[in-house]
């Protein structure tokens, strides 16, 4: 018999079939201490990138077109477990996203979020800023290897309710209000001594826009869950998650002007409060 090799392979019979690769256990979530920033211009670097996270419209006037920081969701210096934490985030990219279906860099992330969740504008890729970002990121992120799985990773999966949005006003009156304000619109803390000094607006024209994540009734219901009331955290059920998160996303708040844009390929998730041309055309 004469064996006629293939374009692809050169053996005789069927090519052998390689195992699938065993999955890549999660790493651990594992929050790198103070004492572990070197003593270097990196180390320089990795506090400024800090320090403007935590302060970014005061860093970045031109670029903040809201009252928000980066950590008012990225909590506690976006070290917080379940509110979309940055531990293991330099190992996440490059990422595929289907909101632009395209291969994104991080420089790609953390400009969407200035673009939506901060209502601004993006950093130039190449400024310091941008560097010292993505230096705190990669700080966060040191023993945890591509593709950068941890537990506690961006929001927790729920199953879907469907919010009753009267019960959310009034659970917002009753557990949000003291902080965010009557009307959504955040405010100082009165009590200096108190930490933190500053609660952020939750809706109106100083929030997220709606083209942000949590503009979307999943991600923030998620958010509500196991953040917030802030020093009550875990004391909502999952139906008065729901009910708020359906409240608060119900309330006005600034516009995203390439909304339709999104998702290219038709594919929007169920909680999309826009309407995309892709998905009109389907
Ligand atoms: C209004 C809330 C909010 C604010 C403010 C915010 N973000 Fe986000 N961010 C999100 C949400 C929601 C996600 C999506 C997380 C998910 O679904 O995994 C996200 C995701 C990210 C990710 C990717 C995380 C991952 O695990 O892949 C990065 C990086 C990021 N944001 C950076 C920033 C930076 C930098 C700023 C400030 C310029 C910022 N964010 C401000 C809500 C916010
Ligand atoms: C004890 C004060 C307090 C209470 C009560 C509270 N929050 Fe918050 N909330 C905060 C703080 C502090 C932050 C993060 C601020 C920061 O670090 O910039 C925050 C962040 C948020 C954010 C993300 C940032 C933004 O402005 O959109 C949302 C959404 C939110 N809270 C909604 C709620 C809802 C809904 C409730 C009621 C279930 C609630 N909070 C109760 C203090 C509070």
């Amino acid at each position: 018999m004469i064996v006629v090799a293939t374009a692809i392979g050169c053996g005789t019979g069927a090519p052998p079939v390689a195992p699938p690769p065993p999955p890549t256990p999660p790493s651990a979530f594992r929050v790198p201490a103070d004492s572990e920033i070197p003593a270097d211009p990196v180390g320089a670097s990795i506090r400024r990138g800090r320090a403007i996270l935590a302060a970014t419209r005061d860093s970045l006037p031109d670029h903040v077109g809201n009252a928000l920081r980066c950590t008012s969701c990225h909590l506690k210096d976006g070290t917080q477990a379940n509110a979309a934490p940055w531990i293991g985030v330099y190992s996440r990219f490059p990422q595929y996203r289907s909101r632009n279906a395209k291969v994104n860099l991080i420089e790609d992330r953390i400009n969407d979020c200035f673009r939506r969740s901060l209502d601004g504008k993006p950093l130039a890729r190449d400024s310091r800023e941008m560097t010292d970002i993505i230096a705190y990121m990669a700080f966060l992120s040191r023993g945890v290897a591509p593709p950068g799985e941890v537990p506690g990773q961006g929001f927790a999966k729920m199953t879907p309710l469907v919010p009753d949005t009267a019960r959310g006003r009034a659970i917002y009156a009753a557990q949000c209000a003291r902080c965010h304000g009557g009307t959504g619109q955040g405010m100082t803390n009165p009590d200096p001594a108190g930490s933190p000094r500053y609660y952020p607006p939750v809706w109106g024209p100083e929030s997220y826009n709606i083209g942000a994540g949590m503009a979307r009734l999943y991600t923030i219901a998620s958010f509500l869950r196991h953040n917030m009331p802030y020093d009550r955290p875990g004391s909502l059920t999952d139906a008065e998650a729901f009910d708020v998160a359906g409240f608060v996303a119900s309330q006005p708040r600034p516009d995203f002007a390439d909304k339709a844009l999104d998702w290219p390929k038709g594919d929007p998730p169920p909680d999309v409060a826009y309407r995309t041309n892709a998905a009109q055309q389907k």
